[in-house]
């Protein structure tokens, strides 16, 4: 039998950064101001709030009690901690293993959107895109001859469609006369795959952790320099009488002429895509934090960490986002432009380079968020892919070579799928509903379950409270179990009530998104499987589940007694 090494973060601050990297990136910087835009503004953050408040903080202090304790027993992945935090119970093992395939299918569509901020970044860099809406250039199709001076606005949202293929499938990698062309887009793609997987291949130290430990203090500096930029800017002079504080007050007031606050906070939507935005943007409630947790020593202080890296979050999303990229946005180009942007993502691609065009050093500002971005989405998928990394490692009797391998040609299959089917990014939805919804909240459910309920909220607390410098309040674990949980069933199921209909009937509609949903389904069947061998296996090599978790409960009585 193989004896791996345990592997360790280097530093405290390593795995803070670790984390934190994890969980600040798309979500926060593009998926925040367009979810805050289209709900409402100032209505939408007391749902916000509510939710990081009942559900952010006990789901992520559980994981990474959950975490430590299963890395002390000798498991790495949320498949074999969930297990033993289910007294052994093998179905717990397809469970956590959801906590593998669902981030490494998040990561097929996240690392093409990484690529995009690449791609974007490169293209200010190069100064093609500072200045598209005063001359737009004639690679853009359909734009030379006349009409080749667009409504700035519209000569964006052009560049970006067809940047990003969104005219028509295959159009990423095929030139006008049918030939082979690797478009910027497609060369990041491939480029962030392998950048993704190189770090991941360097190990948690050597790889995720000091990758994190420069591109974190690296982030905070470029959105500084964004930040400093959003407010000290002048008023607009095409828009007399808009200010910066129009763009506060439309992100900060939970009232508008004729709407008032009770008519946005009874709209179960506006709940909904707050709870879903606040599992996308911590990243909590699948395991991931447990995975990361599990490489943590016996002393390090997981409680201050915990809370750290998500209140870090928080900071980068409410404070940095919040005030760098709404405020602008609605001084420069009004309300209404804004709200008109229904896509996840498209507010930072299609609204703000007309914001970078209007304010002076735009090219340099323009570079320095798109860089922002892709550094803040590389810190986030590293997280997608380890989970895969350690169940393969830990339960087949594969080396880590063979691990990450298997897992990169998942990956690699997923971002390719999106590279050719780019038409109108419907395939990007497809996945991001599937797996970044519908999947994540189904796990977060059984989740808090599992802690609140079986693994129990007292040894959470217990587990918490060993090396930590604060005090972990007591009603935590009563919120986990009676509010956290309740409060999740009620979210999911008007959800589910608002949107799975529509989403069925597109499966059977359209052939696309039935082959990715099959897609999805087989790459399912395969973690299935993996983790019925890695069960079999650990039987063999008598880690016997049923046993550790026993043994691991006596102590926890007798520990208990002593303390009495
Ligand atoms: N939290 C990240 C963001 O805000 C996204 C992310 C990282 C994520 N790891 C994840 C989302 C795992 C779902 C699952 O962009």
């Amino acid at each position: 039998m193989k004896t791996r090494k345990k592997e360790n973060w280097g530093s405290q601050l390593g795995v803070i950064l670790a984390v934190a990297g994890s969980a600040v990136g798309l979500g926060n910087f593009l998926r925040f101001p367009g979810q805050v835009a289209t709900h409402g503004g100032g209505a939408f953050m007391i749902p916000y709030f509510i939710s990081f408040l009942l559900l952010a903080i006990p789901l992520s202090w559980s994981e990474w009690a959950l975490g430590r304790y299963g890395g002390r027993c000798g498991f790495n992945s949320a498949a074999g901690i969930f297990s033993l935090a289910a007294k052994g119970r093998k179905r717990w093992a397809y469970v956590g293993a959801l906590g593998a395939y669902l981030p490494i299918c998040i990561s097929m569509y996240y690392l093409f959107v990484e690529a995009w901020c690449l791609a974007f970044a490169i293209q200010y860099f190069t100064g093609i895109l500072a200045s598209l809406g005063l001359n737009v250039p004639s690679f853009l199709p359909g734009t030379n001859g006349p009409g080749l001076f667009l409504g700035s606005g519209e000569a964006y949202s052009n560049f970006f469609a067809s940047f990003v293929g969104a005219n028509a499938n295959g159009s990423l990698y095929q030139s006008a006369d049918g030939g082979f062309t690797l478009t910027p887009l497609l060369g990041c793609s491939i480029f962030c795959l392998i950048l993704n997987y190189f770090l991941i291949y360097r190990g948690i130290t050597k790889g995720i952790e000091a990758f994190c430990k420069v591109a974190m203090p690296l982030l905070l500096i470029c959105s500084l320099i964004i930040l400093f930029r959003a407010l000290t800017l002048p008023n607009p002079i095409d828009q007399p009488g808009r200010t910066f504080l129009d763009g506060l007050g439309f992100m900060w007031n939970p009232t508008r002429p004729g709407v008032t606050i009770w008519d946005s906070l009874s709209n179960p939507e506006v709940w909904v895509a707050a709870t879903s935005q606040i599992f996308f943007s911590v990243s909590v409630g699948f395991g991931l934090i447990v995975t990361y947790s599990s490489y943590v020593r016996e002393t390090d202080d997981i409680a201050l960490s915990g809370l750290t890296a998500t209140v870090s979050n928080e900071f980068c999303e409410v404070v940095i986002a919040g005030l760098m990229i709404i405020p602008p946005a609605i001084m420069f180009l009004g309300a209404q432009a804004v709200e008109g942007n229904l896509d996840t993502f498209s507010l930072g691609f299609n609204v703000l380079p007309n914001v970078f065009e209007k304010m002076p050093c735009g090219q340099f500002f323009g570079f320095i968020f798109f860089f922002l971005l892709f550094l803040a989405a590389v810190t986030s998928s590293l997280s997608q892919v380890q989970p895969s990394v350690a169940l393969l490692e830990e339960g087949m009797a594969y080396g880590r070579n063979v691990s990450i391998f298997i897992s990169a040609i998942f990956s690699t299959i997923g971002t390719l799928i999106l590279c050719h089917y780019s038409k109108a990014m419907f395939a990007l939805d497809t996945f991001d509903f599937w797996v970044g919804n519908f999947g994540i909240i189904f796990l977060a459910i059984l989740q808090t379950y599992l802690i609140g309920w079986i693994w129990g909220t007292p040894r959470m607390i217990k587990e918490l409270s060993g090396g930590a410098r604060i005090k972990v309040p007591f009603f935590i674990g009563p919120i986990m179990k009676y509010v956290s949980l309740p409060y999740l069933l009620i979210i999911s199921g008007f959800w589910l009530y608002q949107n799975s209909w529509s989403r069925f009937q597109t499966i059977a509609e359209e052939p696309l998104a039935r082959m990715i949903v099959g897609f999805l389904v087989l790459t399912a069947l395969f973690y299935g499987y993996v983790t019925w061998k890695t069960l079999k296996r650990w039987k063999e090599e008598g880690k016997d589940l049923v046993r550790i978790a026993r043994e691991s409960d006596e102590e926890w009585v007798i520990k208990n007694k002593n303390q009495k």
